[in-house]
């Protein structure tokens, strides 16, 4: 199959995960530099860990914060984000908690794993959405109780009406592109299932082979914003 444009597409969904964001300096969560090989995500992301530790996980969650408020969008993101501006719909659906890709524009994003920058408090079913910049007020200030990330940690649900949303976009779209996910958490490694039943043309974007490499026609490996370039093609509105 020759190499797709996005322009040529009129319904296009942007799958991504770590990788999309690694070139703004935002740390992957597998490979080498990975935060899972640093942290051990049962003393830091997960509901048990919270309960018996909410100040151990928070200094956790701060620390990332001050890291991902240092990192801007990348070229990446900003062609993502202009491809939504033009006459193809776009929907970003991401399993990235940084908001990367809103801060470059995207309008149409899914956040299946939640949002470093927005708070809950389970007992009064409230949302706070931050600036990117770390929590200092970490208790609820109605009921006393600990504020949580509202970030779907290991053992967590995905929030269903996201999930569904991800799906039906995936299965209306023409062109499905998989950018920087190592295609190995579920039930998000599920989804670019739907875009071989949607018949889309589908492409990954990552430098190596994963276990989904399979599923997609065409192989772009190399870093996102450089293979994001390439399906802009010469497109200026895309590369502006
Ligand atoms: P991973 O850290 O598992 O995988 C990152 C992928 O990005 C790898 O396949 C890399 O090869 C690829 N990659 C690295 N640099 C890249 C670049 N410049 N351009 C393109 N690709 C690049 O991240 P995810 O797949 O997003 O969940 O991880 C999925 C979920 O696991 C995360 O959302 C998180 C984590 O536990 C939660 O926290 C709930």
């Amino acid at each position: 199959m020759p190499e797709p444009r996005l322009r040529d597409f009129k319904r296009i969904v942007f799958f991504t995960g770590a990788g999309m964001s690694a070139e703004s300096g935002v740390p992957t969560y597998r490979g080498a530099g990975g935060i899972w090989k640093e942290y051990d995500y049962r003393r830091y992301a997960c509901q048990d860990a919270f309960n018996r530790d909410p100040e151990a996980v928070w200094e956790f969650h701060n620390y990332r914060r001050g890291l991902v408020a240092a990192c801007s969008p990348n070229r990446g993101h900003h062609i993502v984000a202009r491809a939504g501006q033009g006459s193809a719909r776009v929907t970003v659906v991401t399993q990235n908690i940084d908001g990367l890709h809103a801060l470059a524009g995207s309008r149409e994003i899914l956040e299946l794993h939640g949002n470093l920058w927005r708070v809950r408090c389970d007992t009064c079913n409230i949302k706070q959405q931050d600036a990117h910049v770390v929590r200092e007020e970490l208790q609820c200030d109605r009921c006393g109780g600990w504020w949580r990330p509202d970030i779907v940690w290991f053992g967590d649900y995905l929030h269903e009406p996201i999930l569904d949303a991800a799906q039906a976009a995936i299965l209306g779209c023409d062109l499905f592109v998989s950018i920087g996910t190592s295609a190995v958490v579920y039930p998000a490694a599920y989804l670019p299932e739907y875009a071989r039943k949607a018949g889309a043309v589908r492409v990954e974007i990552n430098p190596d082979e994963t276990p989904a490499s399979d599923l997609y026609d065409v192989h772009l490996r190399g870093p996102a914003t450089e293979m994001l370039a390439r399906l802009a093609g010469d497109d200026p509105e895309l590369l502006a």
